[in-house]
């Protein structure tokens, strides 16, 4: 490990996960994510002040549990970082006073961290080495290809962010309405698959065919880089309310719905990509959030990279290299503080001031380009 590395205790708590990790520079040494998954589920969605009373009682032992975990007190801890923003702001607030609290007992500096930015650098954190050491945070900053288009796909975001420098951020395409993780879960309440029920969808849809139902493919005719989930949710709608007229769902017919409202969902995803990279030369693309954890999103993301390359390559034009990151674990796809710590670590490392405790305060619309 290579000590000269901030040393930094993270805190995440912008939805429905009390999360604390300890990470050394972009090095997880800790991630614990204390879930109300099960809390949440009666309601189908996060219930805000359930969430708040929920992340008011994890915290502490959340915390307690990540120091233990890295072996590491409070004392030796370079800075704590704490998400600001966007997510609930009741659940925010809980994460933002504890912090607060325990960087004016403890005189450590506190960074306020943007959620978002923590899934855009979720693909630069590193798991620790045992064989050989990890890179510094200067290493990865200099192996980075820029300018990277980062895709955030999340229950609450789905997002394209240009990239020309780390802390150097400009959306240039988001949804105008669902996130896409957010059409999958109300698709799958409509399947009766539970919450949140993109994994379970995840799962279905590789027992069913994706071309059994086509659906739509929206905002073809716009030119812009924006997505849209919302038709898709009302196809989806439909076309249940249609086959189960007479008789309800088989157990295929639910995975083949599984199967093609996915296939429909990627595919815009994939389609406006497409868009973009014939638009502006990248050097990488990054994929974080939840639905990330999605393998079969992640396919489609490397076949479109594959496929706009080819047709580059076919126009006689130099085909562009083109690099794909993803976390290098699930646990980072999904709410988490090693997110928020590797965020930390990069501001830390250029100089980014620590605000002012009394000044802090949650950011419930906090947008990337303005960190
Ligand atoms: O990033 P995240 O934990 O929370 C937000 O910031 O939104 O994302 C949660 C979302 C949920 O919509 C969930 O259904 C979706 O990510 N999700 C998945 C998978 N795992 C989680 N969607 C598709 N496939 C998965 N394997
Ligand atoms: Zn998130």
């Amino acid at each position: 490990m290579n000590t000269t590395e901030p040393l930094i205790l993270a805190i995440d708590t912008s939805c429905d996960d009390t999360s604390a990790a300890v990470v050394q520079g972009s090095v997880i040494l800790s991630n614990i994510i204390a879930s109300q998954t099960q809390l949440h589920k009666q309601y189908g969605g996060v219930f805000p002040t359930v969430a708040k009373q929920a992340h008011k009682e994890n915290i502490q032992p959340t915390v307690d549990a990540a120091l233990k975990r890295a072996g590491v007190t409070l004392t030796e801890v370079t800075a704590i970082a704490v998400t600001a923003g966007p997510g609930l702001a009741p659940a925010l607030e809980v994460g933002l006073s504890f912090a607060k609290q325990l960087a004016a007992k403890t005189n450590k500096p506190l960074l306020a961290i943007n959620h978002i930015e923590g899934h855009v650098l979720s693909v630069l954190a590193q798991a620790k080495s045992r064989t050989e050491q990890n890179l510094t945070l200067k290493e990865i900053t200099q192996s980075v290809n820029y300018p990277v288009l980062a895709l955030v796909i999340s229950g609450g975001h789905s997002e394209f962010i240009k990239i020309s420098q780390i802390g150097s951020y400009k959306i240039i395409g988001q949804t105008l309405d669902d996130a896409a993780g957010e059409c999958l879960d109300k698709i799958g309440r409509m399947l009766n698959l539970g919450y949140p029920a993109g994994p379970t969808i995840d799962k279905f849809a590789k027992l069913g065919n994706p071309q059994a139902y086509e659906f739509p493919l929206p905002l073809t005719q716009v030119k812009d880089f924006n997505l849209s989930f919302s038709g898709l949710k009302t196809f989806a709608r439909n076309l249940i309310t249609d086959l189960t007229t007479e008789k309800s769902l088989t157990k295929q017919q639910i995975y083949d719905l599984c199967a093609s409202a996915q296939y429909g969902i990627f595919r815009h995803i994939a389609y406006k990509l497409t868009k973009i990279l014939e638009t502006e030369q990248f050097g990488e693309i990054w994929l974080g959030g939840g639905v990330a954890a999605n393998i079969e999103l992640r396919t489609v993301i490397r076949q479109t990279i594959r496929d706009f390359q080819k047709k580059q390559r076919k126009k006689g034009l130099p085909a562009s290299r083109i690099s794909f990151r993803t976390p290098y674990t699930k646990r980072l796809c999904q709410d988490n503080a090693a997110m928020i710590g590797t965020v930390a670590s990069f501001a830390w490392e250029r100089g980014t001031k620590p605000i002012d405790l009394p000044r802090l305060d949650r950011k419930p619309r906090w947008r990337i380009e303005h960190i």
